[in-house]
């Protein structure tokens, strides 16, 4: 009996490790041979512990499971999910990021191999930095982390400066809400993270590399040493696969700042520092980590190399609406019925992805409101549903679409609570190097709590504090905590009308 069950952190908090034990004990009990491969998830958060069984080649789902339902399963008498691959949220995606998670053994390099892996690496090692950064250009890729700027474009300027020593650094400090697909893919195909970070190396001259992961993703630090473990001994690091170039690379754990999440100031907790953002210029291209040429690069955009290299630059370019190429992984989270990961061509409506794919809310009632980008993201009104999801989309919507966390609120979410969470958000973790953010964030919950007392004149202040706070802050955090507040006060102006009325 063949058997697949995710080790992924999500399934195995909704009891995954249980079922794995039962299905052991049972098997032994009743002299059955079962071989279970643990796999990273399918990203059907919905259905974990999604148990696969496999027949005829194809791989049959069962959940979500529990301890108690392994002895029926064991009769035949368990009634099924199908094909996995056929269920409908799995079957329309594009799976090119996430072509192999939860269907390989994270740890098995042949398993890896099987499915497209290091075929990539093999094809870069033949080829010449600047064709390297040629394929990467004509991918379309862009930044994954959520701004959005062109791999190629920043690999070039690292390849060019004209500095010896260069480093890749992952970032892997997936602090956004509603997003988990950097700890997904790490926990699932650590391999494609690495063979990424190598190509990346041989593209620019870089011979070390980094990944710095938050401290909250136990699981996906253990994996991902444990893979390394496994490339070094394989010859994928160190002598990359005996062909004379050298690139090695660790793990770095940081302290779970959210903050550490930008660039500089993930580069200054990498040296050893305190978590602070760095004015740019320099960028960190030019001057990065130690003060040397440094690619900080998403794990989405890094594990997005292989493939590109594997099927090849128009392949990926493909995929995708305008200059949003290829596919994003879109994490679906808060109030749905069905949430997870969904790998998709850009371009799906964003309604389409709420409605359809999540399948609308988790408590039935109308969604309210939805927003994407994490806590500084704006909010979406139904209203707004045929935007397309792409980076200039989003961006002429009055949004972002960062990270492409997606988390849903149906129509009892209290807007005005919700934006003086930002305020609150930012204020706890500004880095405290400028004044719009490290003041105006306590300011603005301030302001926001005179709203909720009925003070009319506290609105204008309020849209006043966040203009200072979009064009005066140093980095992202305080630039775009306006955007969730703006939106929501342009959206529901009657839920901050209401307080004020209701004072009257
Ligand atoms: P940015 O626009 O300043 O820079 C984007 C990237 O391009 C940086 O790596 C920068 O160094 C690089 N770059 C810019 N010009 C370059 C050039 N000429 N050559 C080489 N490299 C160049 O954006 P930033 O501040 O790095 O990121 C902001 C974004 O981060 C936001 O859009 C937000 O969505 C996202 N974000 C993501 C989070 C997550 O958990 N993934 C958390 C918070 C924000
Ligand atoms: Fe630090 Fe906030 Fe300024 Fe960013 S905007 S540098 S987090 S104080």
């Amino acid at each position: 009996m063949k058997l697949y069950l995710s080790r992924d952190a999500a399934a195995k908090a909704l009891g995954s490790e249980e079922v794995a034990e039962a299905i052991l004990s049972e098997a032994a009990t009743r002299g059955i041979e079962v071989s279970l491969t643990r796999t990273g998830s399918r990203g059907m958060t919905w259905l974990e512990p999604l148990l696969e069984v496999e027949r005829d080649g194809v791989r049959h789902g069962y959940g979500p499971m529990t301890p108690e339902m392994v002895p029926a399963l064991f009769d035949g008498a368990l009634d099924g999910l199908g094909p996995v691959e056929e269920i409908p949220f799995f079957a329309r995606q594009n799976r090119l990021t996430f072509a192999r998670v939860g269907l390989i053994d994270p740890l098995s390099l042949a398993e890896y191999e099987a499915h497209g892996g290091l075929s990539g690496l093999r094809r870069a090692l033949g080829m010449r930095a600047e064709h390297i950064i040629d394929e990467v250009k004509e991918s379309g890729l862009r930044g994954r982390g959520g701004a959005g700027f062109p791999t190629g474009i920043k690999w070039d300027t690292v390849r060019l400066a004209p500095v010896e020593r260069k480093y890749i650094v992952c970032n892997a400090d997936e602090g956004d809400s509603g997003t988990f697909a950097d700890r997904m893919l790490m926990e699932g195909d650590p391999l494609s993270l690495i063979e990424g970070m190598v190509i990346a190396g041989l593209g620019t001259g870089a011979t070390q590399g980094y990944v710095y992961i938050r401290s909250e993703y136990p699981d996906a630090i253990a994996v991902m040493q444990e893979a390394i473990d496994i490339a070094r001994a394989n010859g994928v690091l160190g002598d990359v696969m005996g062909s004379g170039r050298r690139f090695d690379m660790e793990v770095r754990v940081g302290a779970g700042a959210y903050v550490c999440g930008e660039e500089t100031s993930l580069l200054n907790s990498l040296e050893g520092k305190r978590g602070v953002v760095r004015a740019k210029p320099p960028l960190p291209a030019l001057e990065g980590f130690l003060g040397r040429p440094t690619v900080v690069n998403n794990v989405l955009s890094l594990a997005t190399i292989p493939v590109i290299f594997e099927k090849g630059a128009a392949h990926y370019a493909g995929f995708g609406l305008g200059r949003s190429k290829g596919t994003m992984p879109i994490q679906i989270a808060g109030n749905v019925a069905r949430g997870g990961l969904f790998e998709t061509a850009f371009g799906m409506p964003l309604g389409e992805l709420v409605e359809d794919v999540a399948g609308g809310t988790a408590t039935g009632r109308p969604v309210k409101a939805v927003q994407v980008g994490g806590p500084l993201g704006a909010y979406f009104a139904p209203a707004q549903f045929d935007t397309p999801f792409g980076y200039e989309e989003f961006d002429g919507a009055g949004g972002l679409i960062g990270h492409a966390g997606i988390v849903v609120f149906d129509d009892s979410a209290d807007m005005l609570g919700l934006a003086r969470f930002a305020m609150e958000f930012c204020a706890v973790e500004s880095c405290g190097k400028c004044t719009p953010c490290r003041i105006g964030a306590v300011r603005g919950v301030e302001t926001l709590d005179r709203v909720a007392q009925g003070d009319a004149s506290a609105v204008p202040l309020l849209v006043d504090l966040c203009e200072t706070m979009k064009d005066g802050s140093l980095c992202a955090l305080g630039g775009f905590t306006p955007y969730p507040v703006l939106s929501a006060l342009r959206l529901f102006p009657d839920e901050f009308a209401a307080q004020q009325e209701a004072a009257e």
